[in-house]
Order: structure tokens, then sequence, then C-alpha cells
């Protein structure tokens, strides 16, 4: 399809954060509002968390019609949004806002976009599957619900900071009552617990971001099916993704992540689906472009 030209009624879609100079957002979303012959933009837009209450009182009736959040906007999104999505109330942060007739509607679809990276690219089913979740952030919430709301019948929160793995895995556990949440330090003894007999473990910190650093692991109580996944996606090839691969474990690296919660963005934006194999190889080239 032929993308309309740029006109006063193009609409324009961001990707706000800070920083954000990296973000790979524009590259794939430009993608595929070219190949859906949407009459529309996606930009990346430098914000402060101070600039936010102003640029969001400036938009609701722009050409503006939705963005993405990433760092440090997701969570103070949730109190100025209008109307929250269920995701977006239980996960306790917003990564999609769309808006509709001078209002702001907050999504979330990180939980989502993993969930179909997972199924789609990792042939993965968490029902009735043990999980181990490193982390307890933002994105470990996100994750957890997911995997918990497709059926995952246990899952260990792993976290460096044990008294927040305890608090999250309470607060899920109470938000989805089938699965069995528990959790863990990264003290070895725990963590050998966490990971014995897991089907699937994944990587929800930022360890691993920019080719530095890994949670030592005891690899020697992993079950040799289980699939390793990292939510990082630069580089490509985690320390973490490497170590696993050259234990011959199954590998998931955390671009698909990125781009299904961004075509499932894009799907609420504009009310269609987009060629989700075109973001995918827009994003893969800029990343490998970057990575020279
Ligand atoms: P996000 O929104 O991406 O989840 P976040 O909410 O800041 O980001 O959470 C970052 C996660 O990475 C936390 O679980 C953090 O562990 P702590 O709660 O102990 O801080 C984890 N993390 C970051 N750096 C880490 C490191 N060097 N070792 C282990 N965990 C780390």
């Amino acid at each position: 399809m032929t993308q309309p030209p740029l006109t006063a009624q193009t609409a324009l879609y961001a990707v706000l954060g800070d920083p954000v100079e990296h973000s790979l957002s524009p590259v794939f979303q430009n993608a595929a509002l070219e190949a859906g012959g949407v009459d529309a933009r996606y930009v990346a837009l430098r914000m402060s968390p101070e600039e936010l209450p102003d640029f969001l009182k400036g938009i609701r009736h722009s050409n503006i019609k939705g963005f993405n959040a990433t760092i440090p906007h997701k969570e103070a999104l949730v109190k100025l949004c209008d109307k929250l999505s269920k995701e977006a109330q239980l996960i306790g942060a917003v990564n999609t806002v769309s808006v509709k007739a001078g209002k702001l509607h907050g999504d979330n679809t990180d939980g989502a976009g993993f969930l179909e990276s997972l199924t789609d690219e990792g042939k993965f089913d968490p029902k009735g599957k043990k999980v181990c979740l490193l982390g307890a952030g933002g994105s470990a919430r996100a994750i957890g619900y997911s995997l918990a709301k497709a059926g995952a019948a246990q899952i260990v929160i792993a976290n460096r900071t044990a008294p927040k793995a305890r608090a999250l895995a309470d607060d899920l556990g109470a938000k989805v009552k089938k699965t069995k949440f528990s959790a863990s330090s990264h003290r070895s003894s725990e963590l050998s617990r966490a990971v014995e007999g897991a089907d699937l473990l994944v990587n929800a910190t930022s360890v691993g971001l920019g080719g530095r650093g890994i949670i030592s692991l005891p690899w020697g109580v992993l079950p040799k099916p289980a699939l390793i996944a990292d939510i990082v996606y630069e580089p490509r090839l985690t320390p973490l993704l490497t170590e696993a691969k050259r234990r011959k474990y199954k590998i998931l690296g955390g671009l698909g992540m990125l781009v299904h919660q961004g075509a499932l963005s894009y799907e609420i934006w504009t009310g269609t689906k987009p060629d989700v194999a075109k973001m995918r190889k827009a994003a893969d080239k800029a990343l490998r472009d970057r990575e020279g």
C-alpha cells in the first residue's frame, strides 16, 4: 500500500522517554504505518517528567493521536490518563496512550507483547509450566502478570532485592489465584530452588544491557529442555543468552517482545493489524546496522 503524503491532516504518533535517542520504535512503527498505507508518522520525543503534564494538556485536541511511553514515564501515566485498561491498572504502568475525543486512554502492551513473542517466536506455551522470573521491576510485573493469565502453574520471582520479589509475588498472587507465586533472592541456595525443574527462565532485569553483566545461575539444576528468554535486546546475544546457547539451551532474545508490544500499540491506535514481519525486519536491520 502507498502511504499518503504528509499533509496538515497527517496524524502523529510518538515514543516519549528520557533518554529516547536510541529507541528503535520510530524505525519499526514507521515501517508498519507505511506498509499499512496509514496517513501518520511516528517520532521520538525526549521529555522530562516535569514537562509531561504540560505536554499532555497540549495534545488533547491536536494531530497527536497516541504515543508509547518508556523510562521514566510508565508509572506516572497511571495517574495522568483519563481512563485505564484493565492491564494498565493491574500492572500499574502505562506504555501505550491513545487520544480519543480529548481523553487520554492508557494501556499496557508489554506483557502481552512478551507473550506473543514467547508463543510465536519461542514456540512456548506457558500453560501448566514452571517459570523462574529474574527481576521485580515494571517489566517483571507486566511479564509475570501475563504469564499467569496465560496459565503458568508456578512462577518464582527471583530478585536481587529480595523484599521486592516478595511484594511482587504477593501482589500478583492475589490478582491471579490459579498461579502459585513465590519469591526468591539471588543467593545461590535460593536460586537453585527457584530454577529447579523450571521450563522457562526469563531475565526481566536490565542486566546484560550493552553486553555487560550476567546474573550467576545454578545451571546444573536447570533442566536442559528449558527455554532461556531475555528482555534485553541490545546486544541481541546478551551474556545470558550466549552462555545459555553454549550450554545448548533454547534461547529467545528481547527484540520480539519490543516489536510485539509495538504491534499491539499500533493495533490500539489504528484499529488494524500491522505487518509484524515487516516491523521485525526493520527493527532487525536497524539493530544490525547499529551493531556494525
Ligand atoms: P524495568 O521497568 O525495566 O523493570 P526497574 O523497575 O528499574 O526497570 O527494575 C529493574 C530490575 O532490574 C530490578 O528488578 C532490579 O533489581 P533490584 O530490585 O534489586 O534493584 C534489577 N537489576 C538492575 N540491576 C541489577 C543488577 N546489577 N543485578 C541484579 N538485578 C539488577
